[in-house]
């Protein structure tokens, strides 16, 4: 009887480990971040951006050079995996389709960025309201040793490295691309 209870008392702890580890079951460290010139020209530039420090955060600047509005600016964001770390990145079927700037900033910086943000503390970039904020103003943006806050994520993504792109468009031909190479592990 005795070894039965406690058999019981394994297998809940067990459905109850399992189930927390699916809720996120892995780890994020910052990699690299890369920059990507316009086909033409370059109005959106983001080579200053290096992660830095022992916490591998963010750091530098990006620059606009022109207020985007939602007419002619867009902009989409791109996810691959390198499962691997062979520098063999495949395009994974997520990521956030081509859209106008201002629409696009309402509805995924507002809440997969702007969570990590206080502007004046590690960044300049405007605060964006729920009703939005357009144009995006032409400026020169820090951010400051700035972690992403990750805990919104989807609970799986692919182990290995993981790339978001991020694509700026000006009257649809590409101006521009930042992108964040993170690692991803299970947890140690
Ligand atoms: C962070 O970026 C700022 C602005 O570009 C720069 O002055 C500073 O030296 C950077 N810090 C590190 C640790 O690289």
């Amino acid at each position: 009887m005795q070894f039965y209870k406690s058999n019981i008392f394994l297998v809940a702890w067990l459905v109850l480990a399992a189930y927390c580890l699916a809720e996120q079951s892995y780890e994020i460290i910052n990699e690299r971040m890369e920059s990507y010139p316009g086909l033409q020209e370059t109005r959106v530039i983001a080579d200053n951006l290096k992660i830095v420090g022992r916490e591998r955060s963010m750091n530098g600047t990006l620059i606009f050079l022109d207020d985007c509005d939602n007419e002619h600016y867009k902009f989409d964001i791109k996810l691959y995996s390198d499962p691997n770390d062979d520098g063999n990145f495949k395009l994974l079927p997520m990521g956030v389709p081509r859209m106008p700037m201002c629409d696009g900033l309402r509805t995924y910086y507002v809440q997969v960025v702007q969570p990590s943000l206080t502007y004046g503390v590690n960044t300049n970039l405007p605060h964006i309201p729920a009703e939005g904020l357009c144009p995006l103003p032409k400026d020169e943006y820090y951010l400051k040793n700035l972690l992403l806050d990750t805990d919104t994520w989807p609970n799986q993504i692919p182990r290995g490295l993981l790339k978001a792109k991020m694509t700026i468009f000006k009257d649809d031909i590409d101006v521009g691309a930042g992108a964040l190479v993170m690692k991803i592990t299970d947890p140690k």
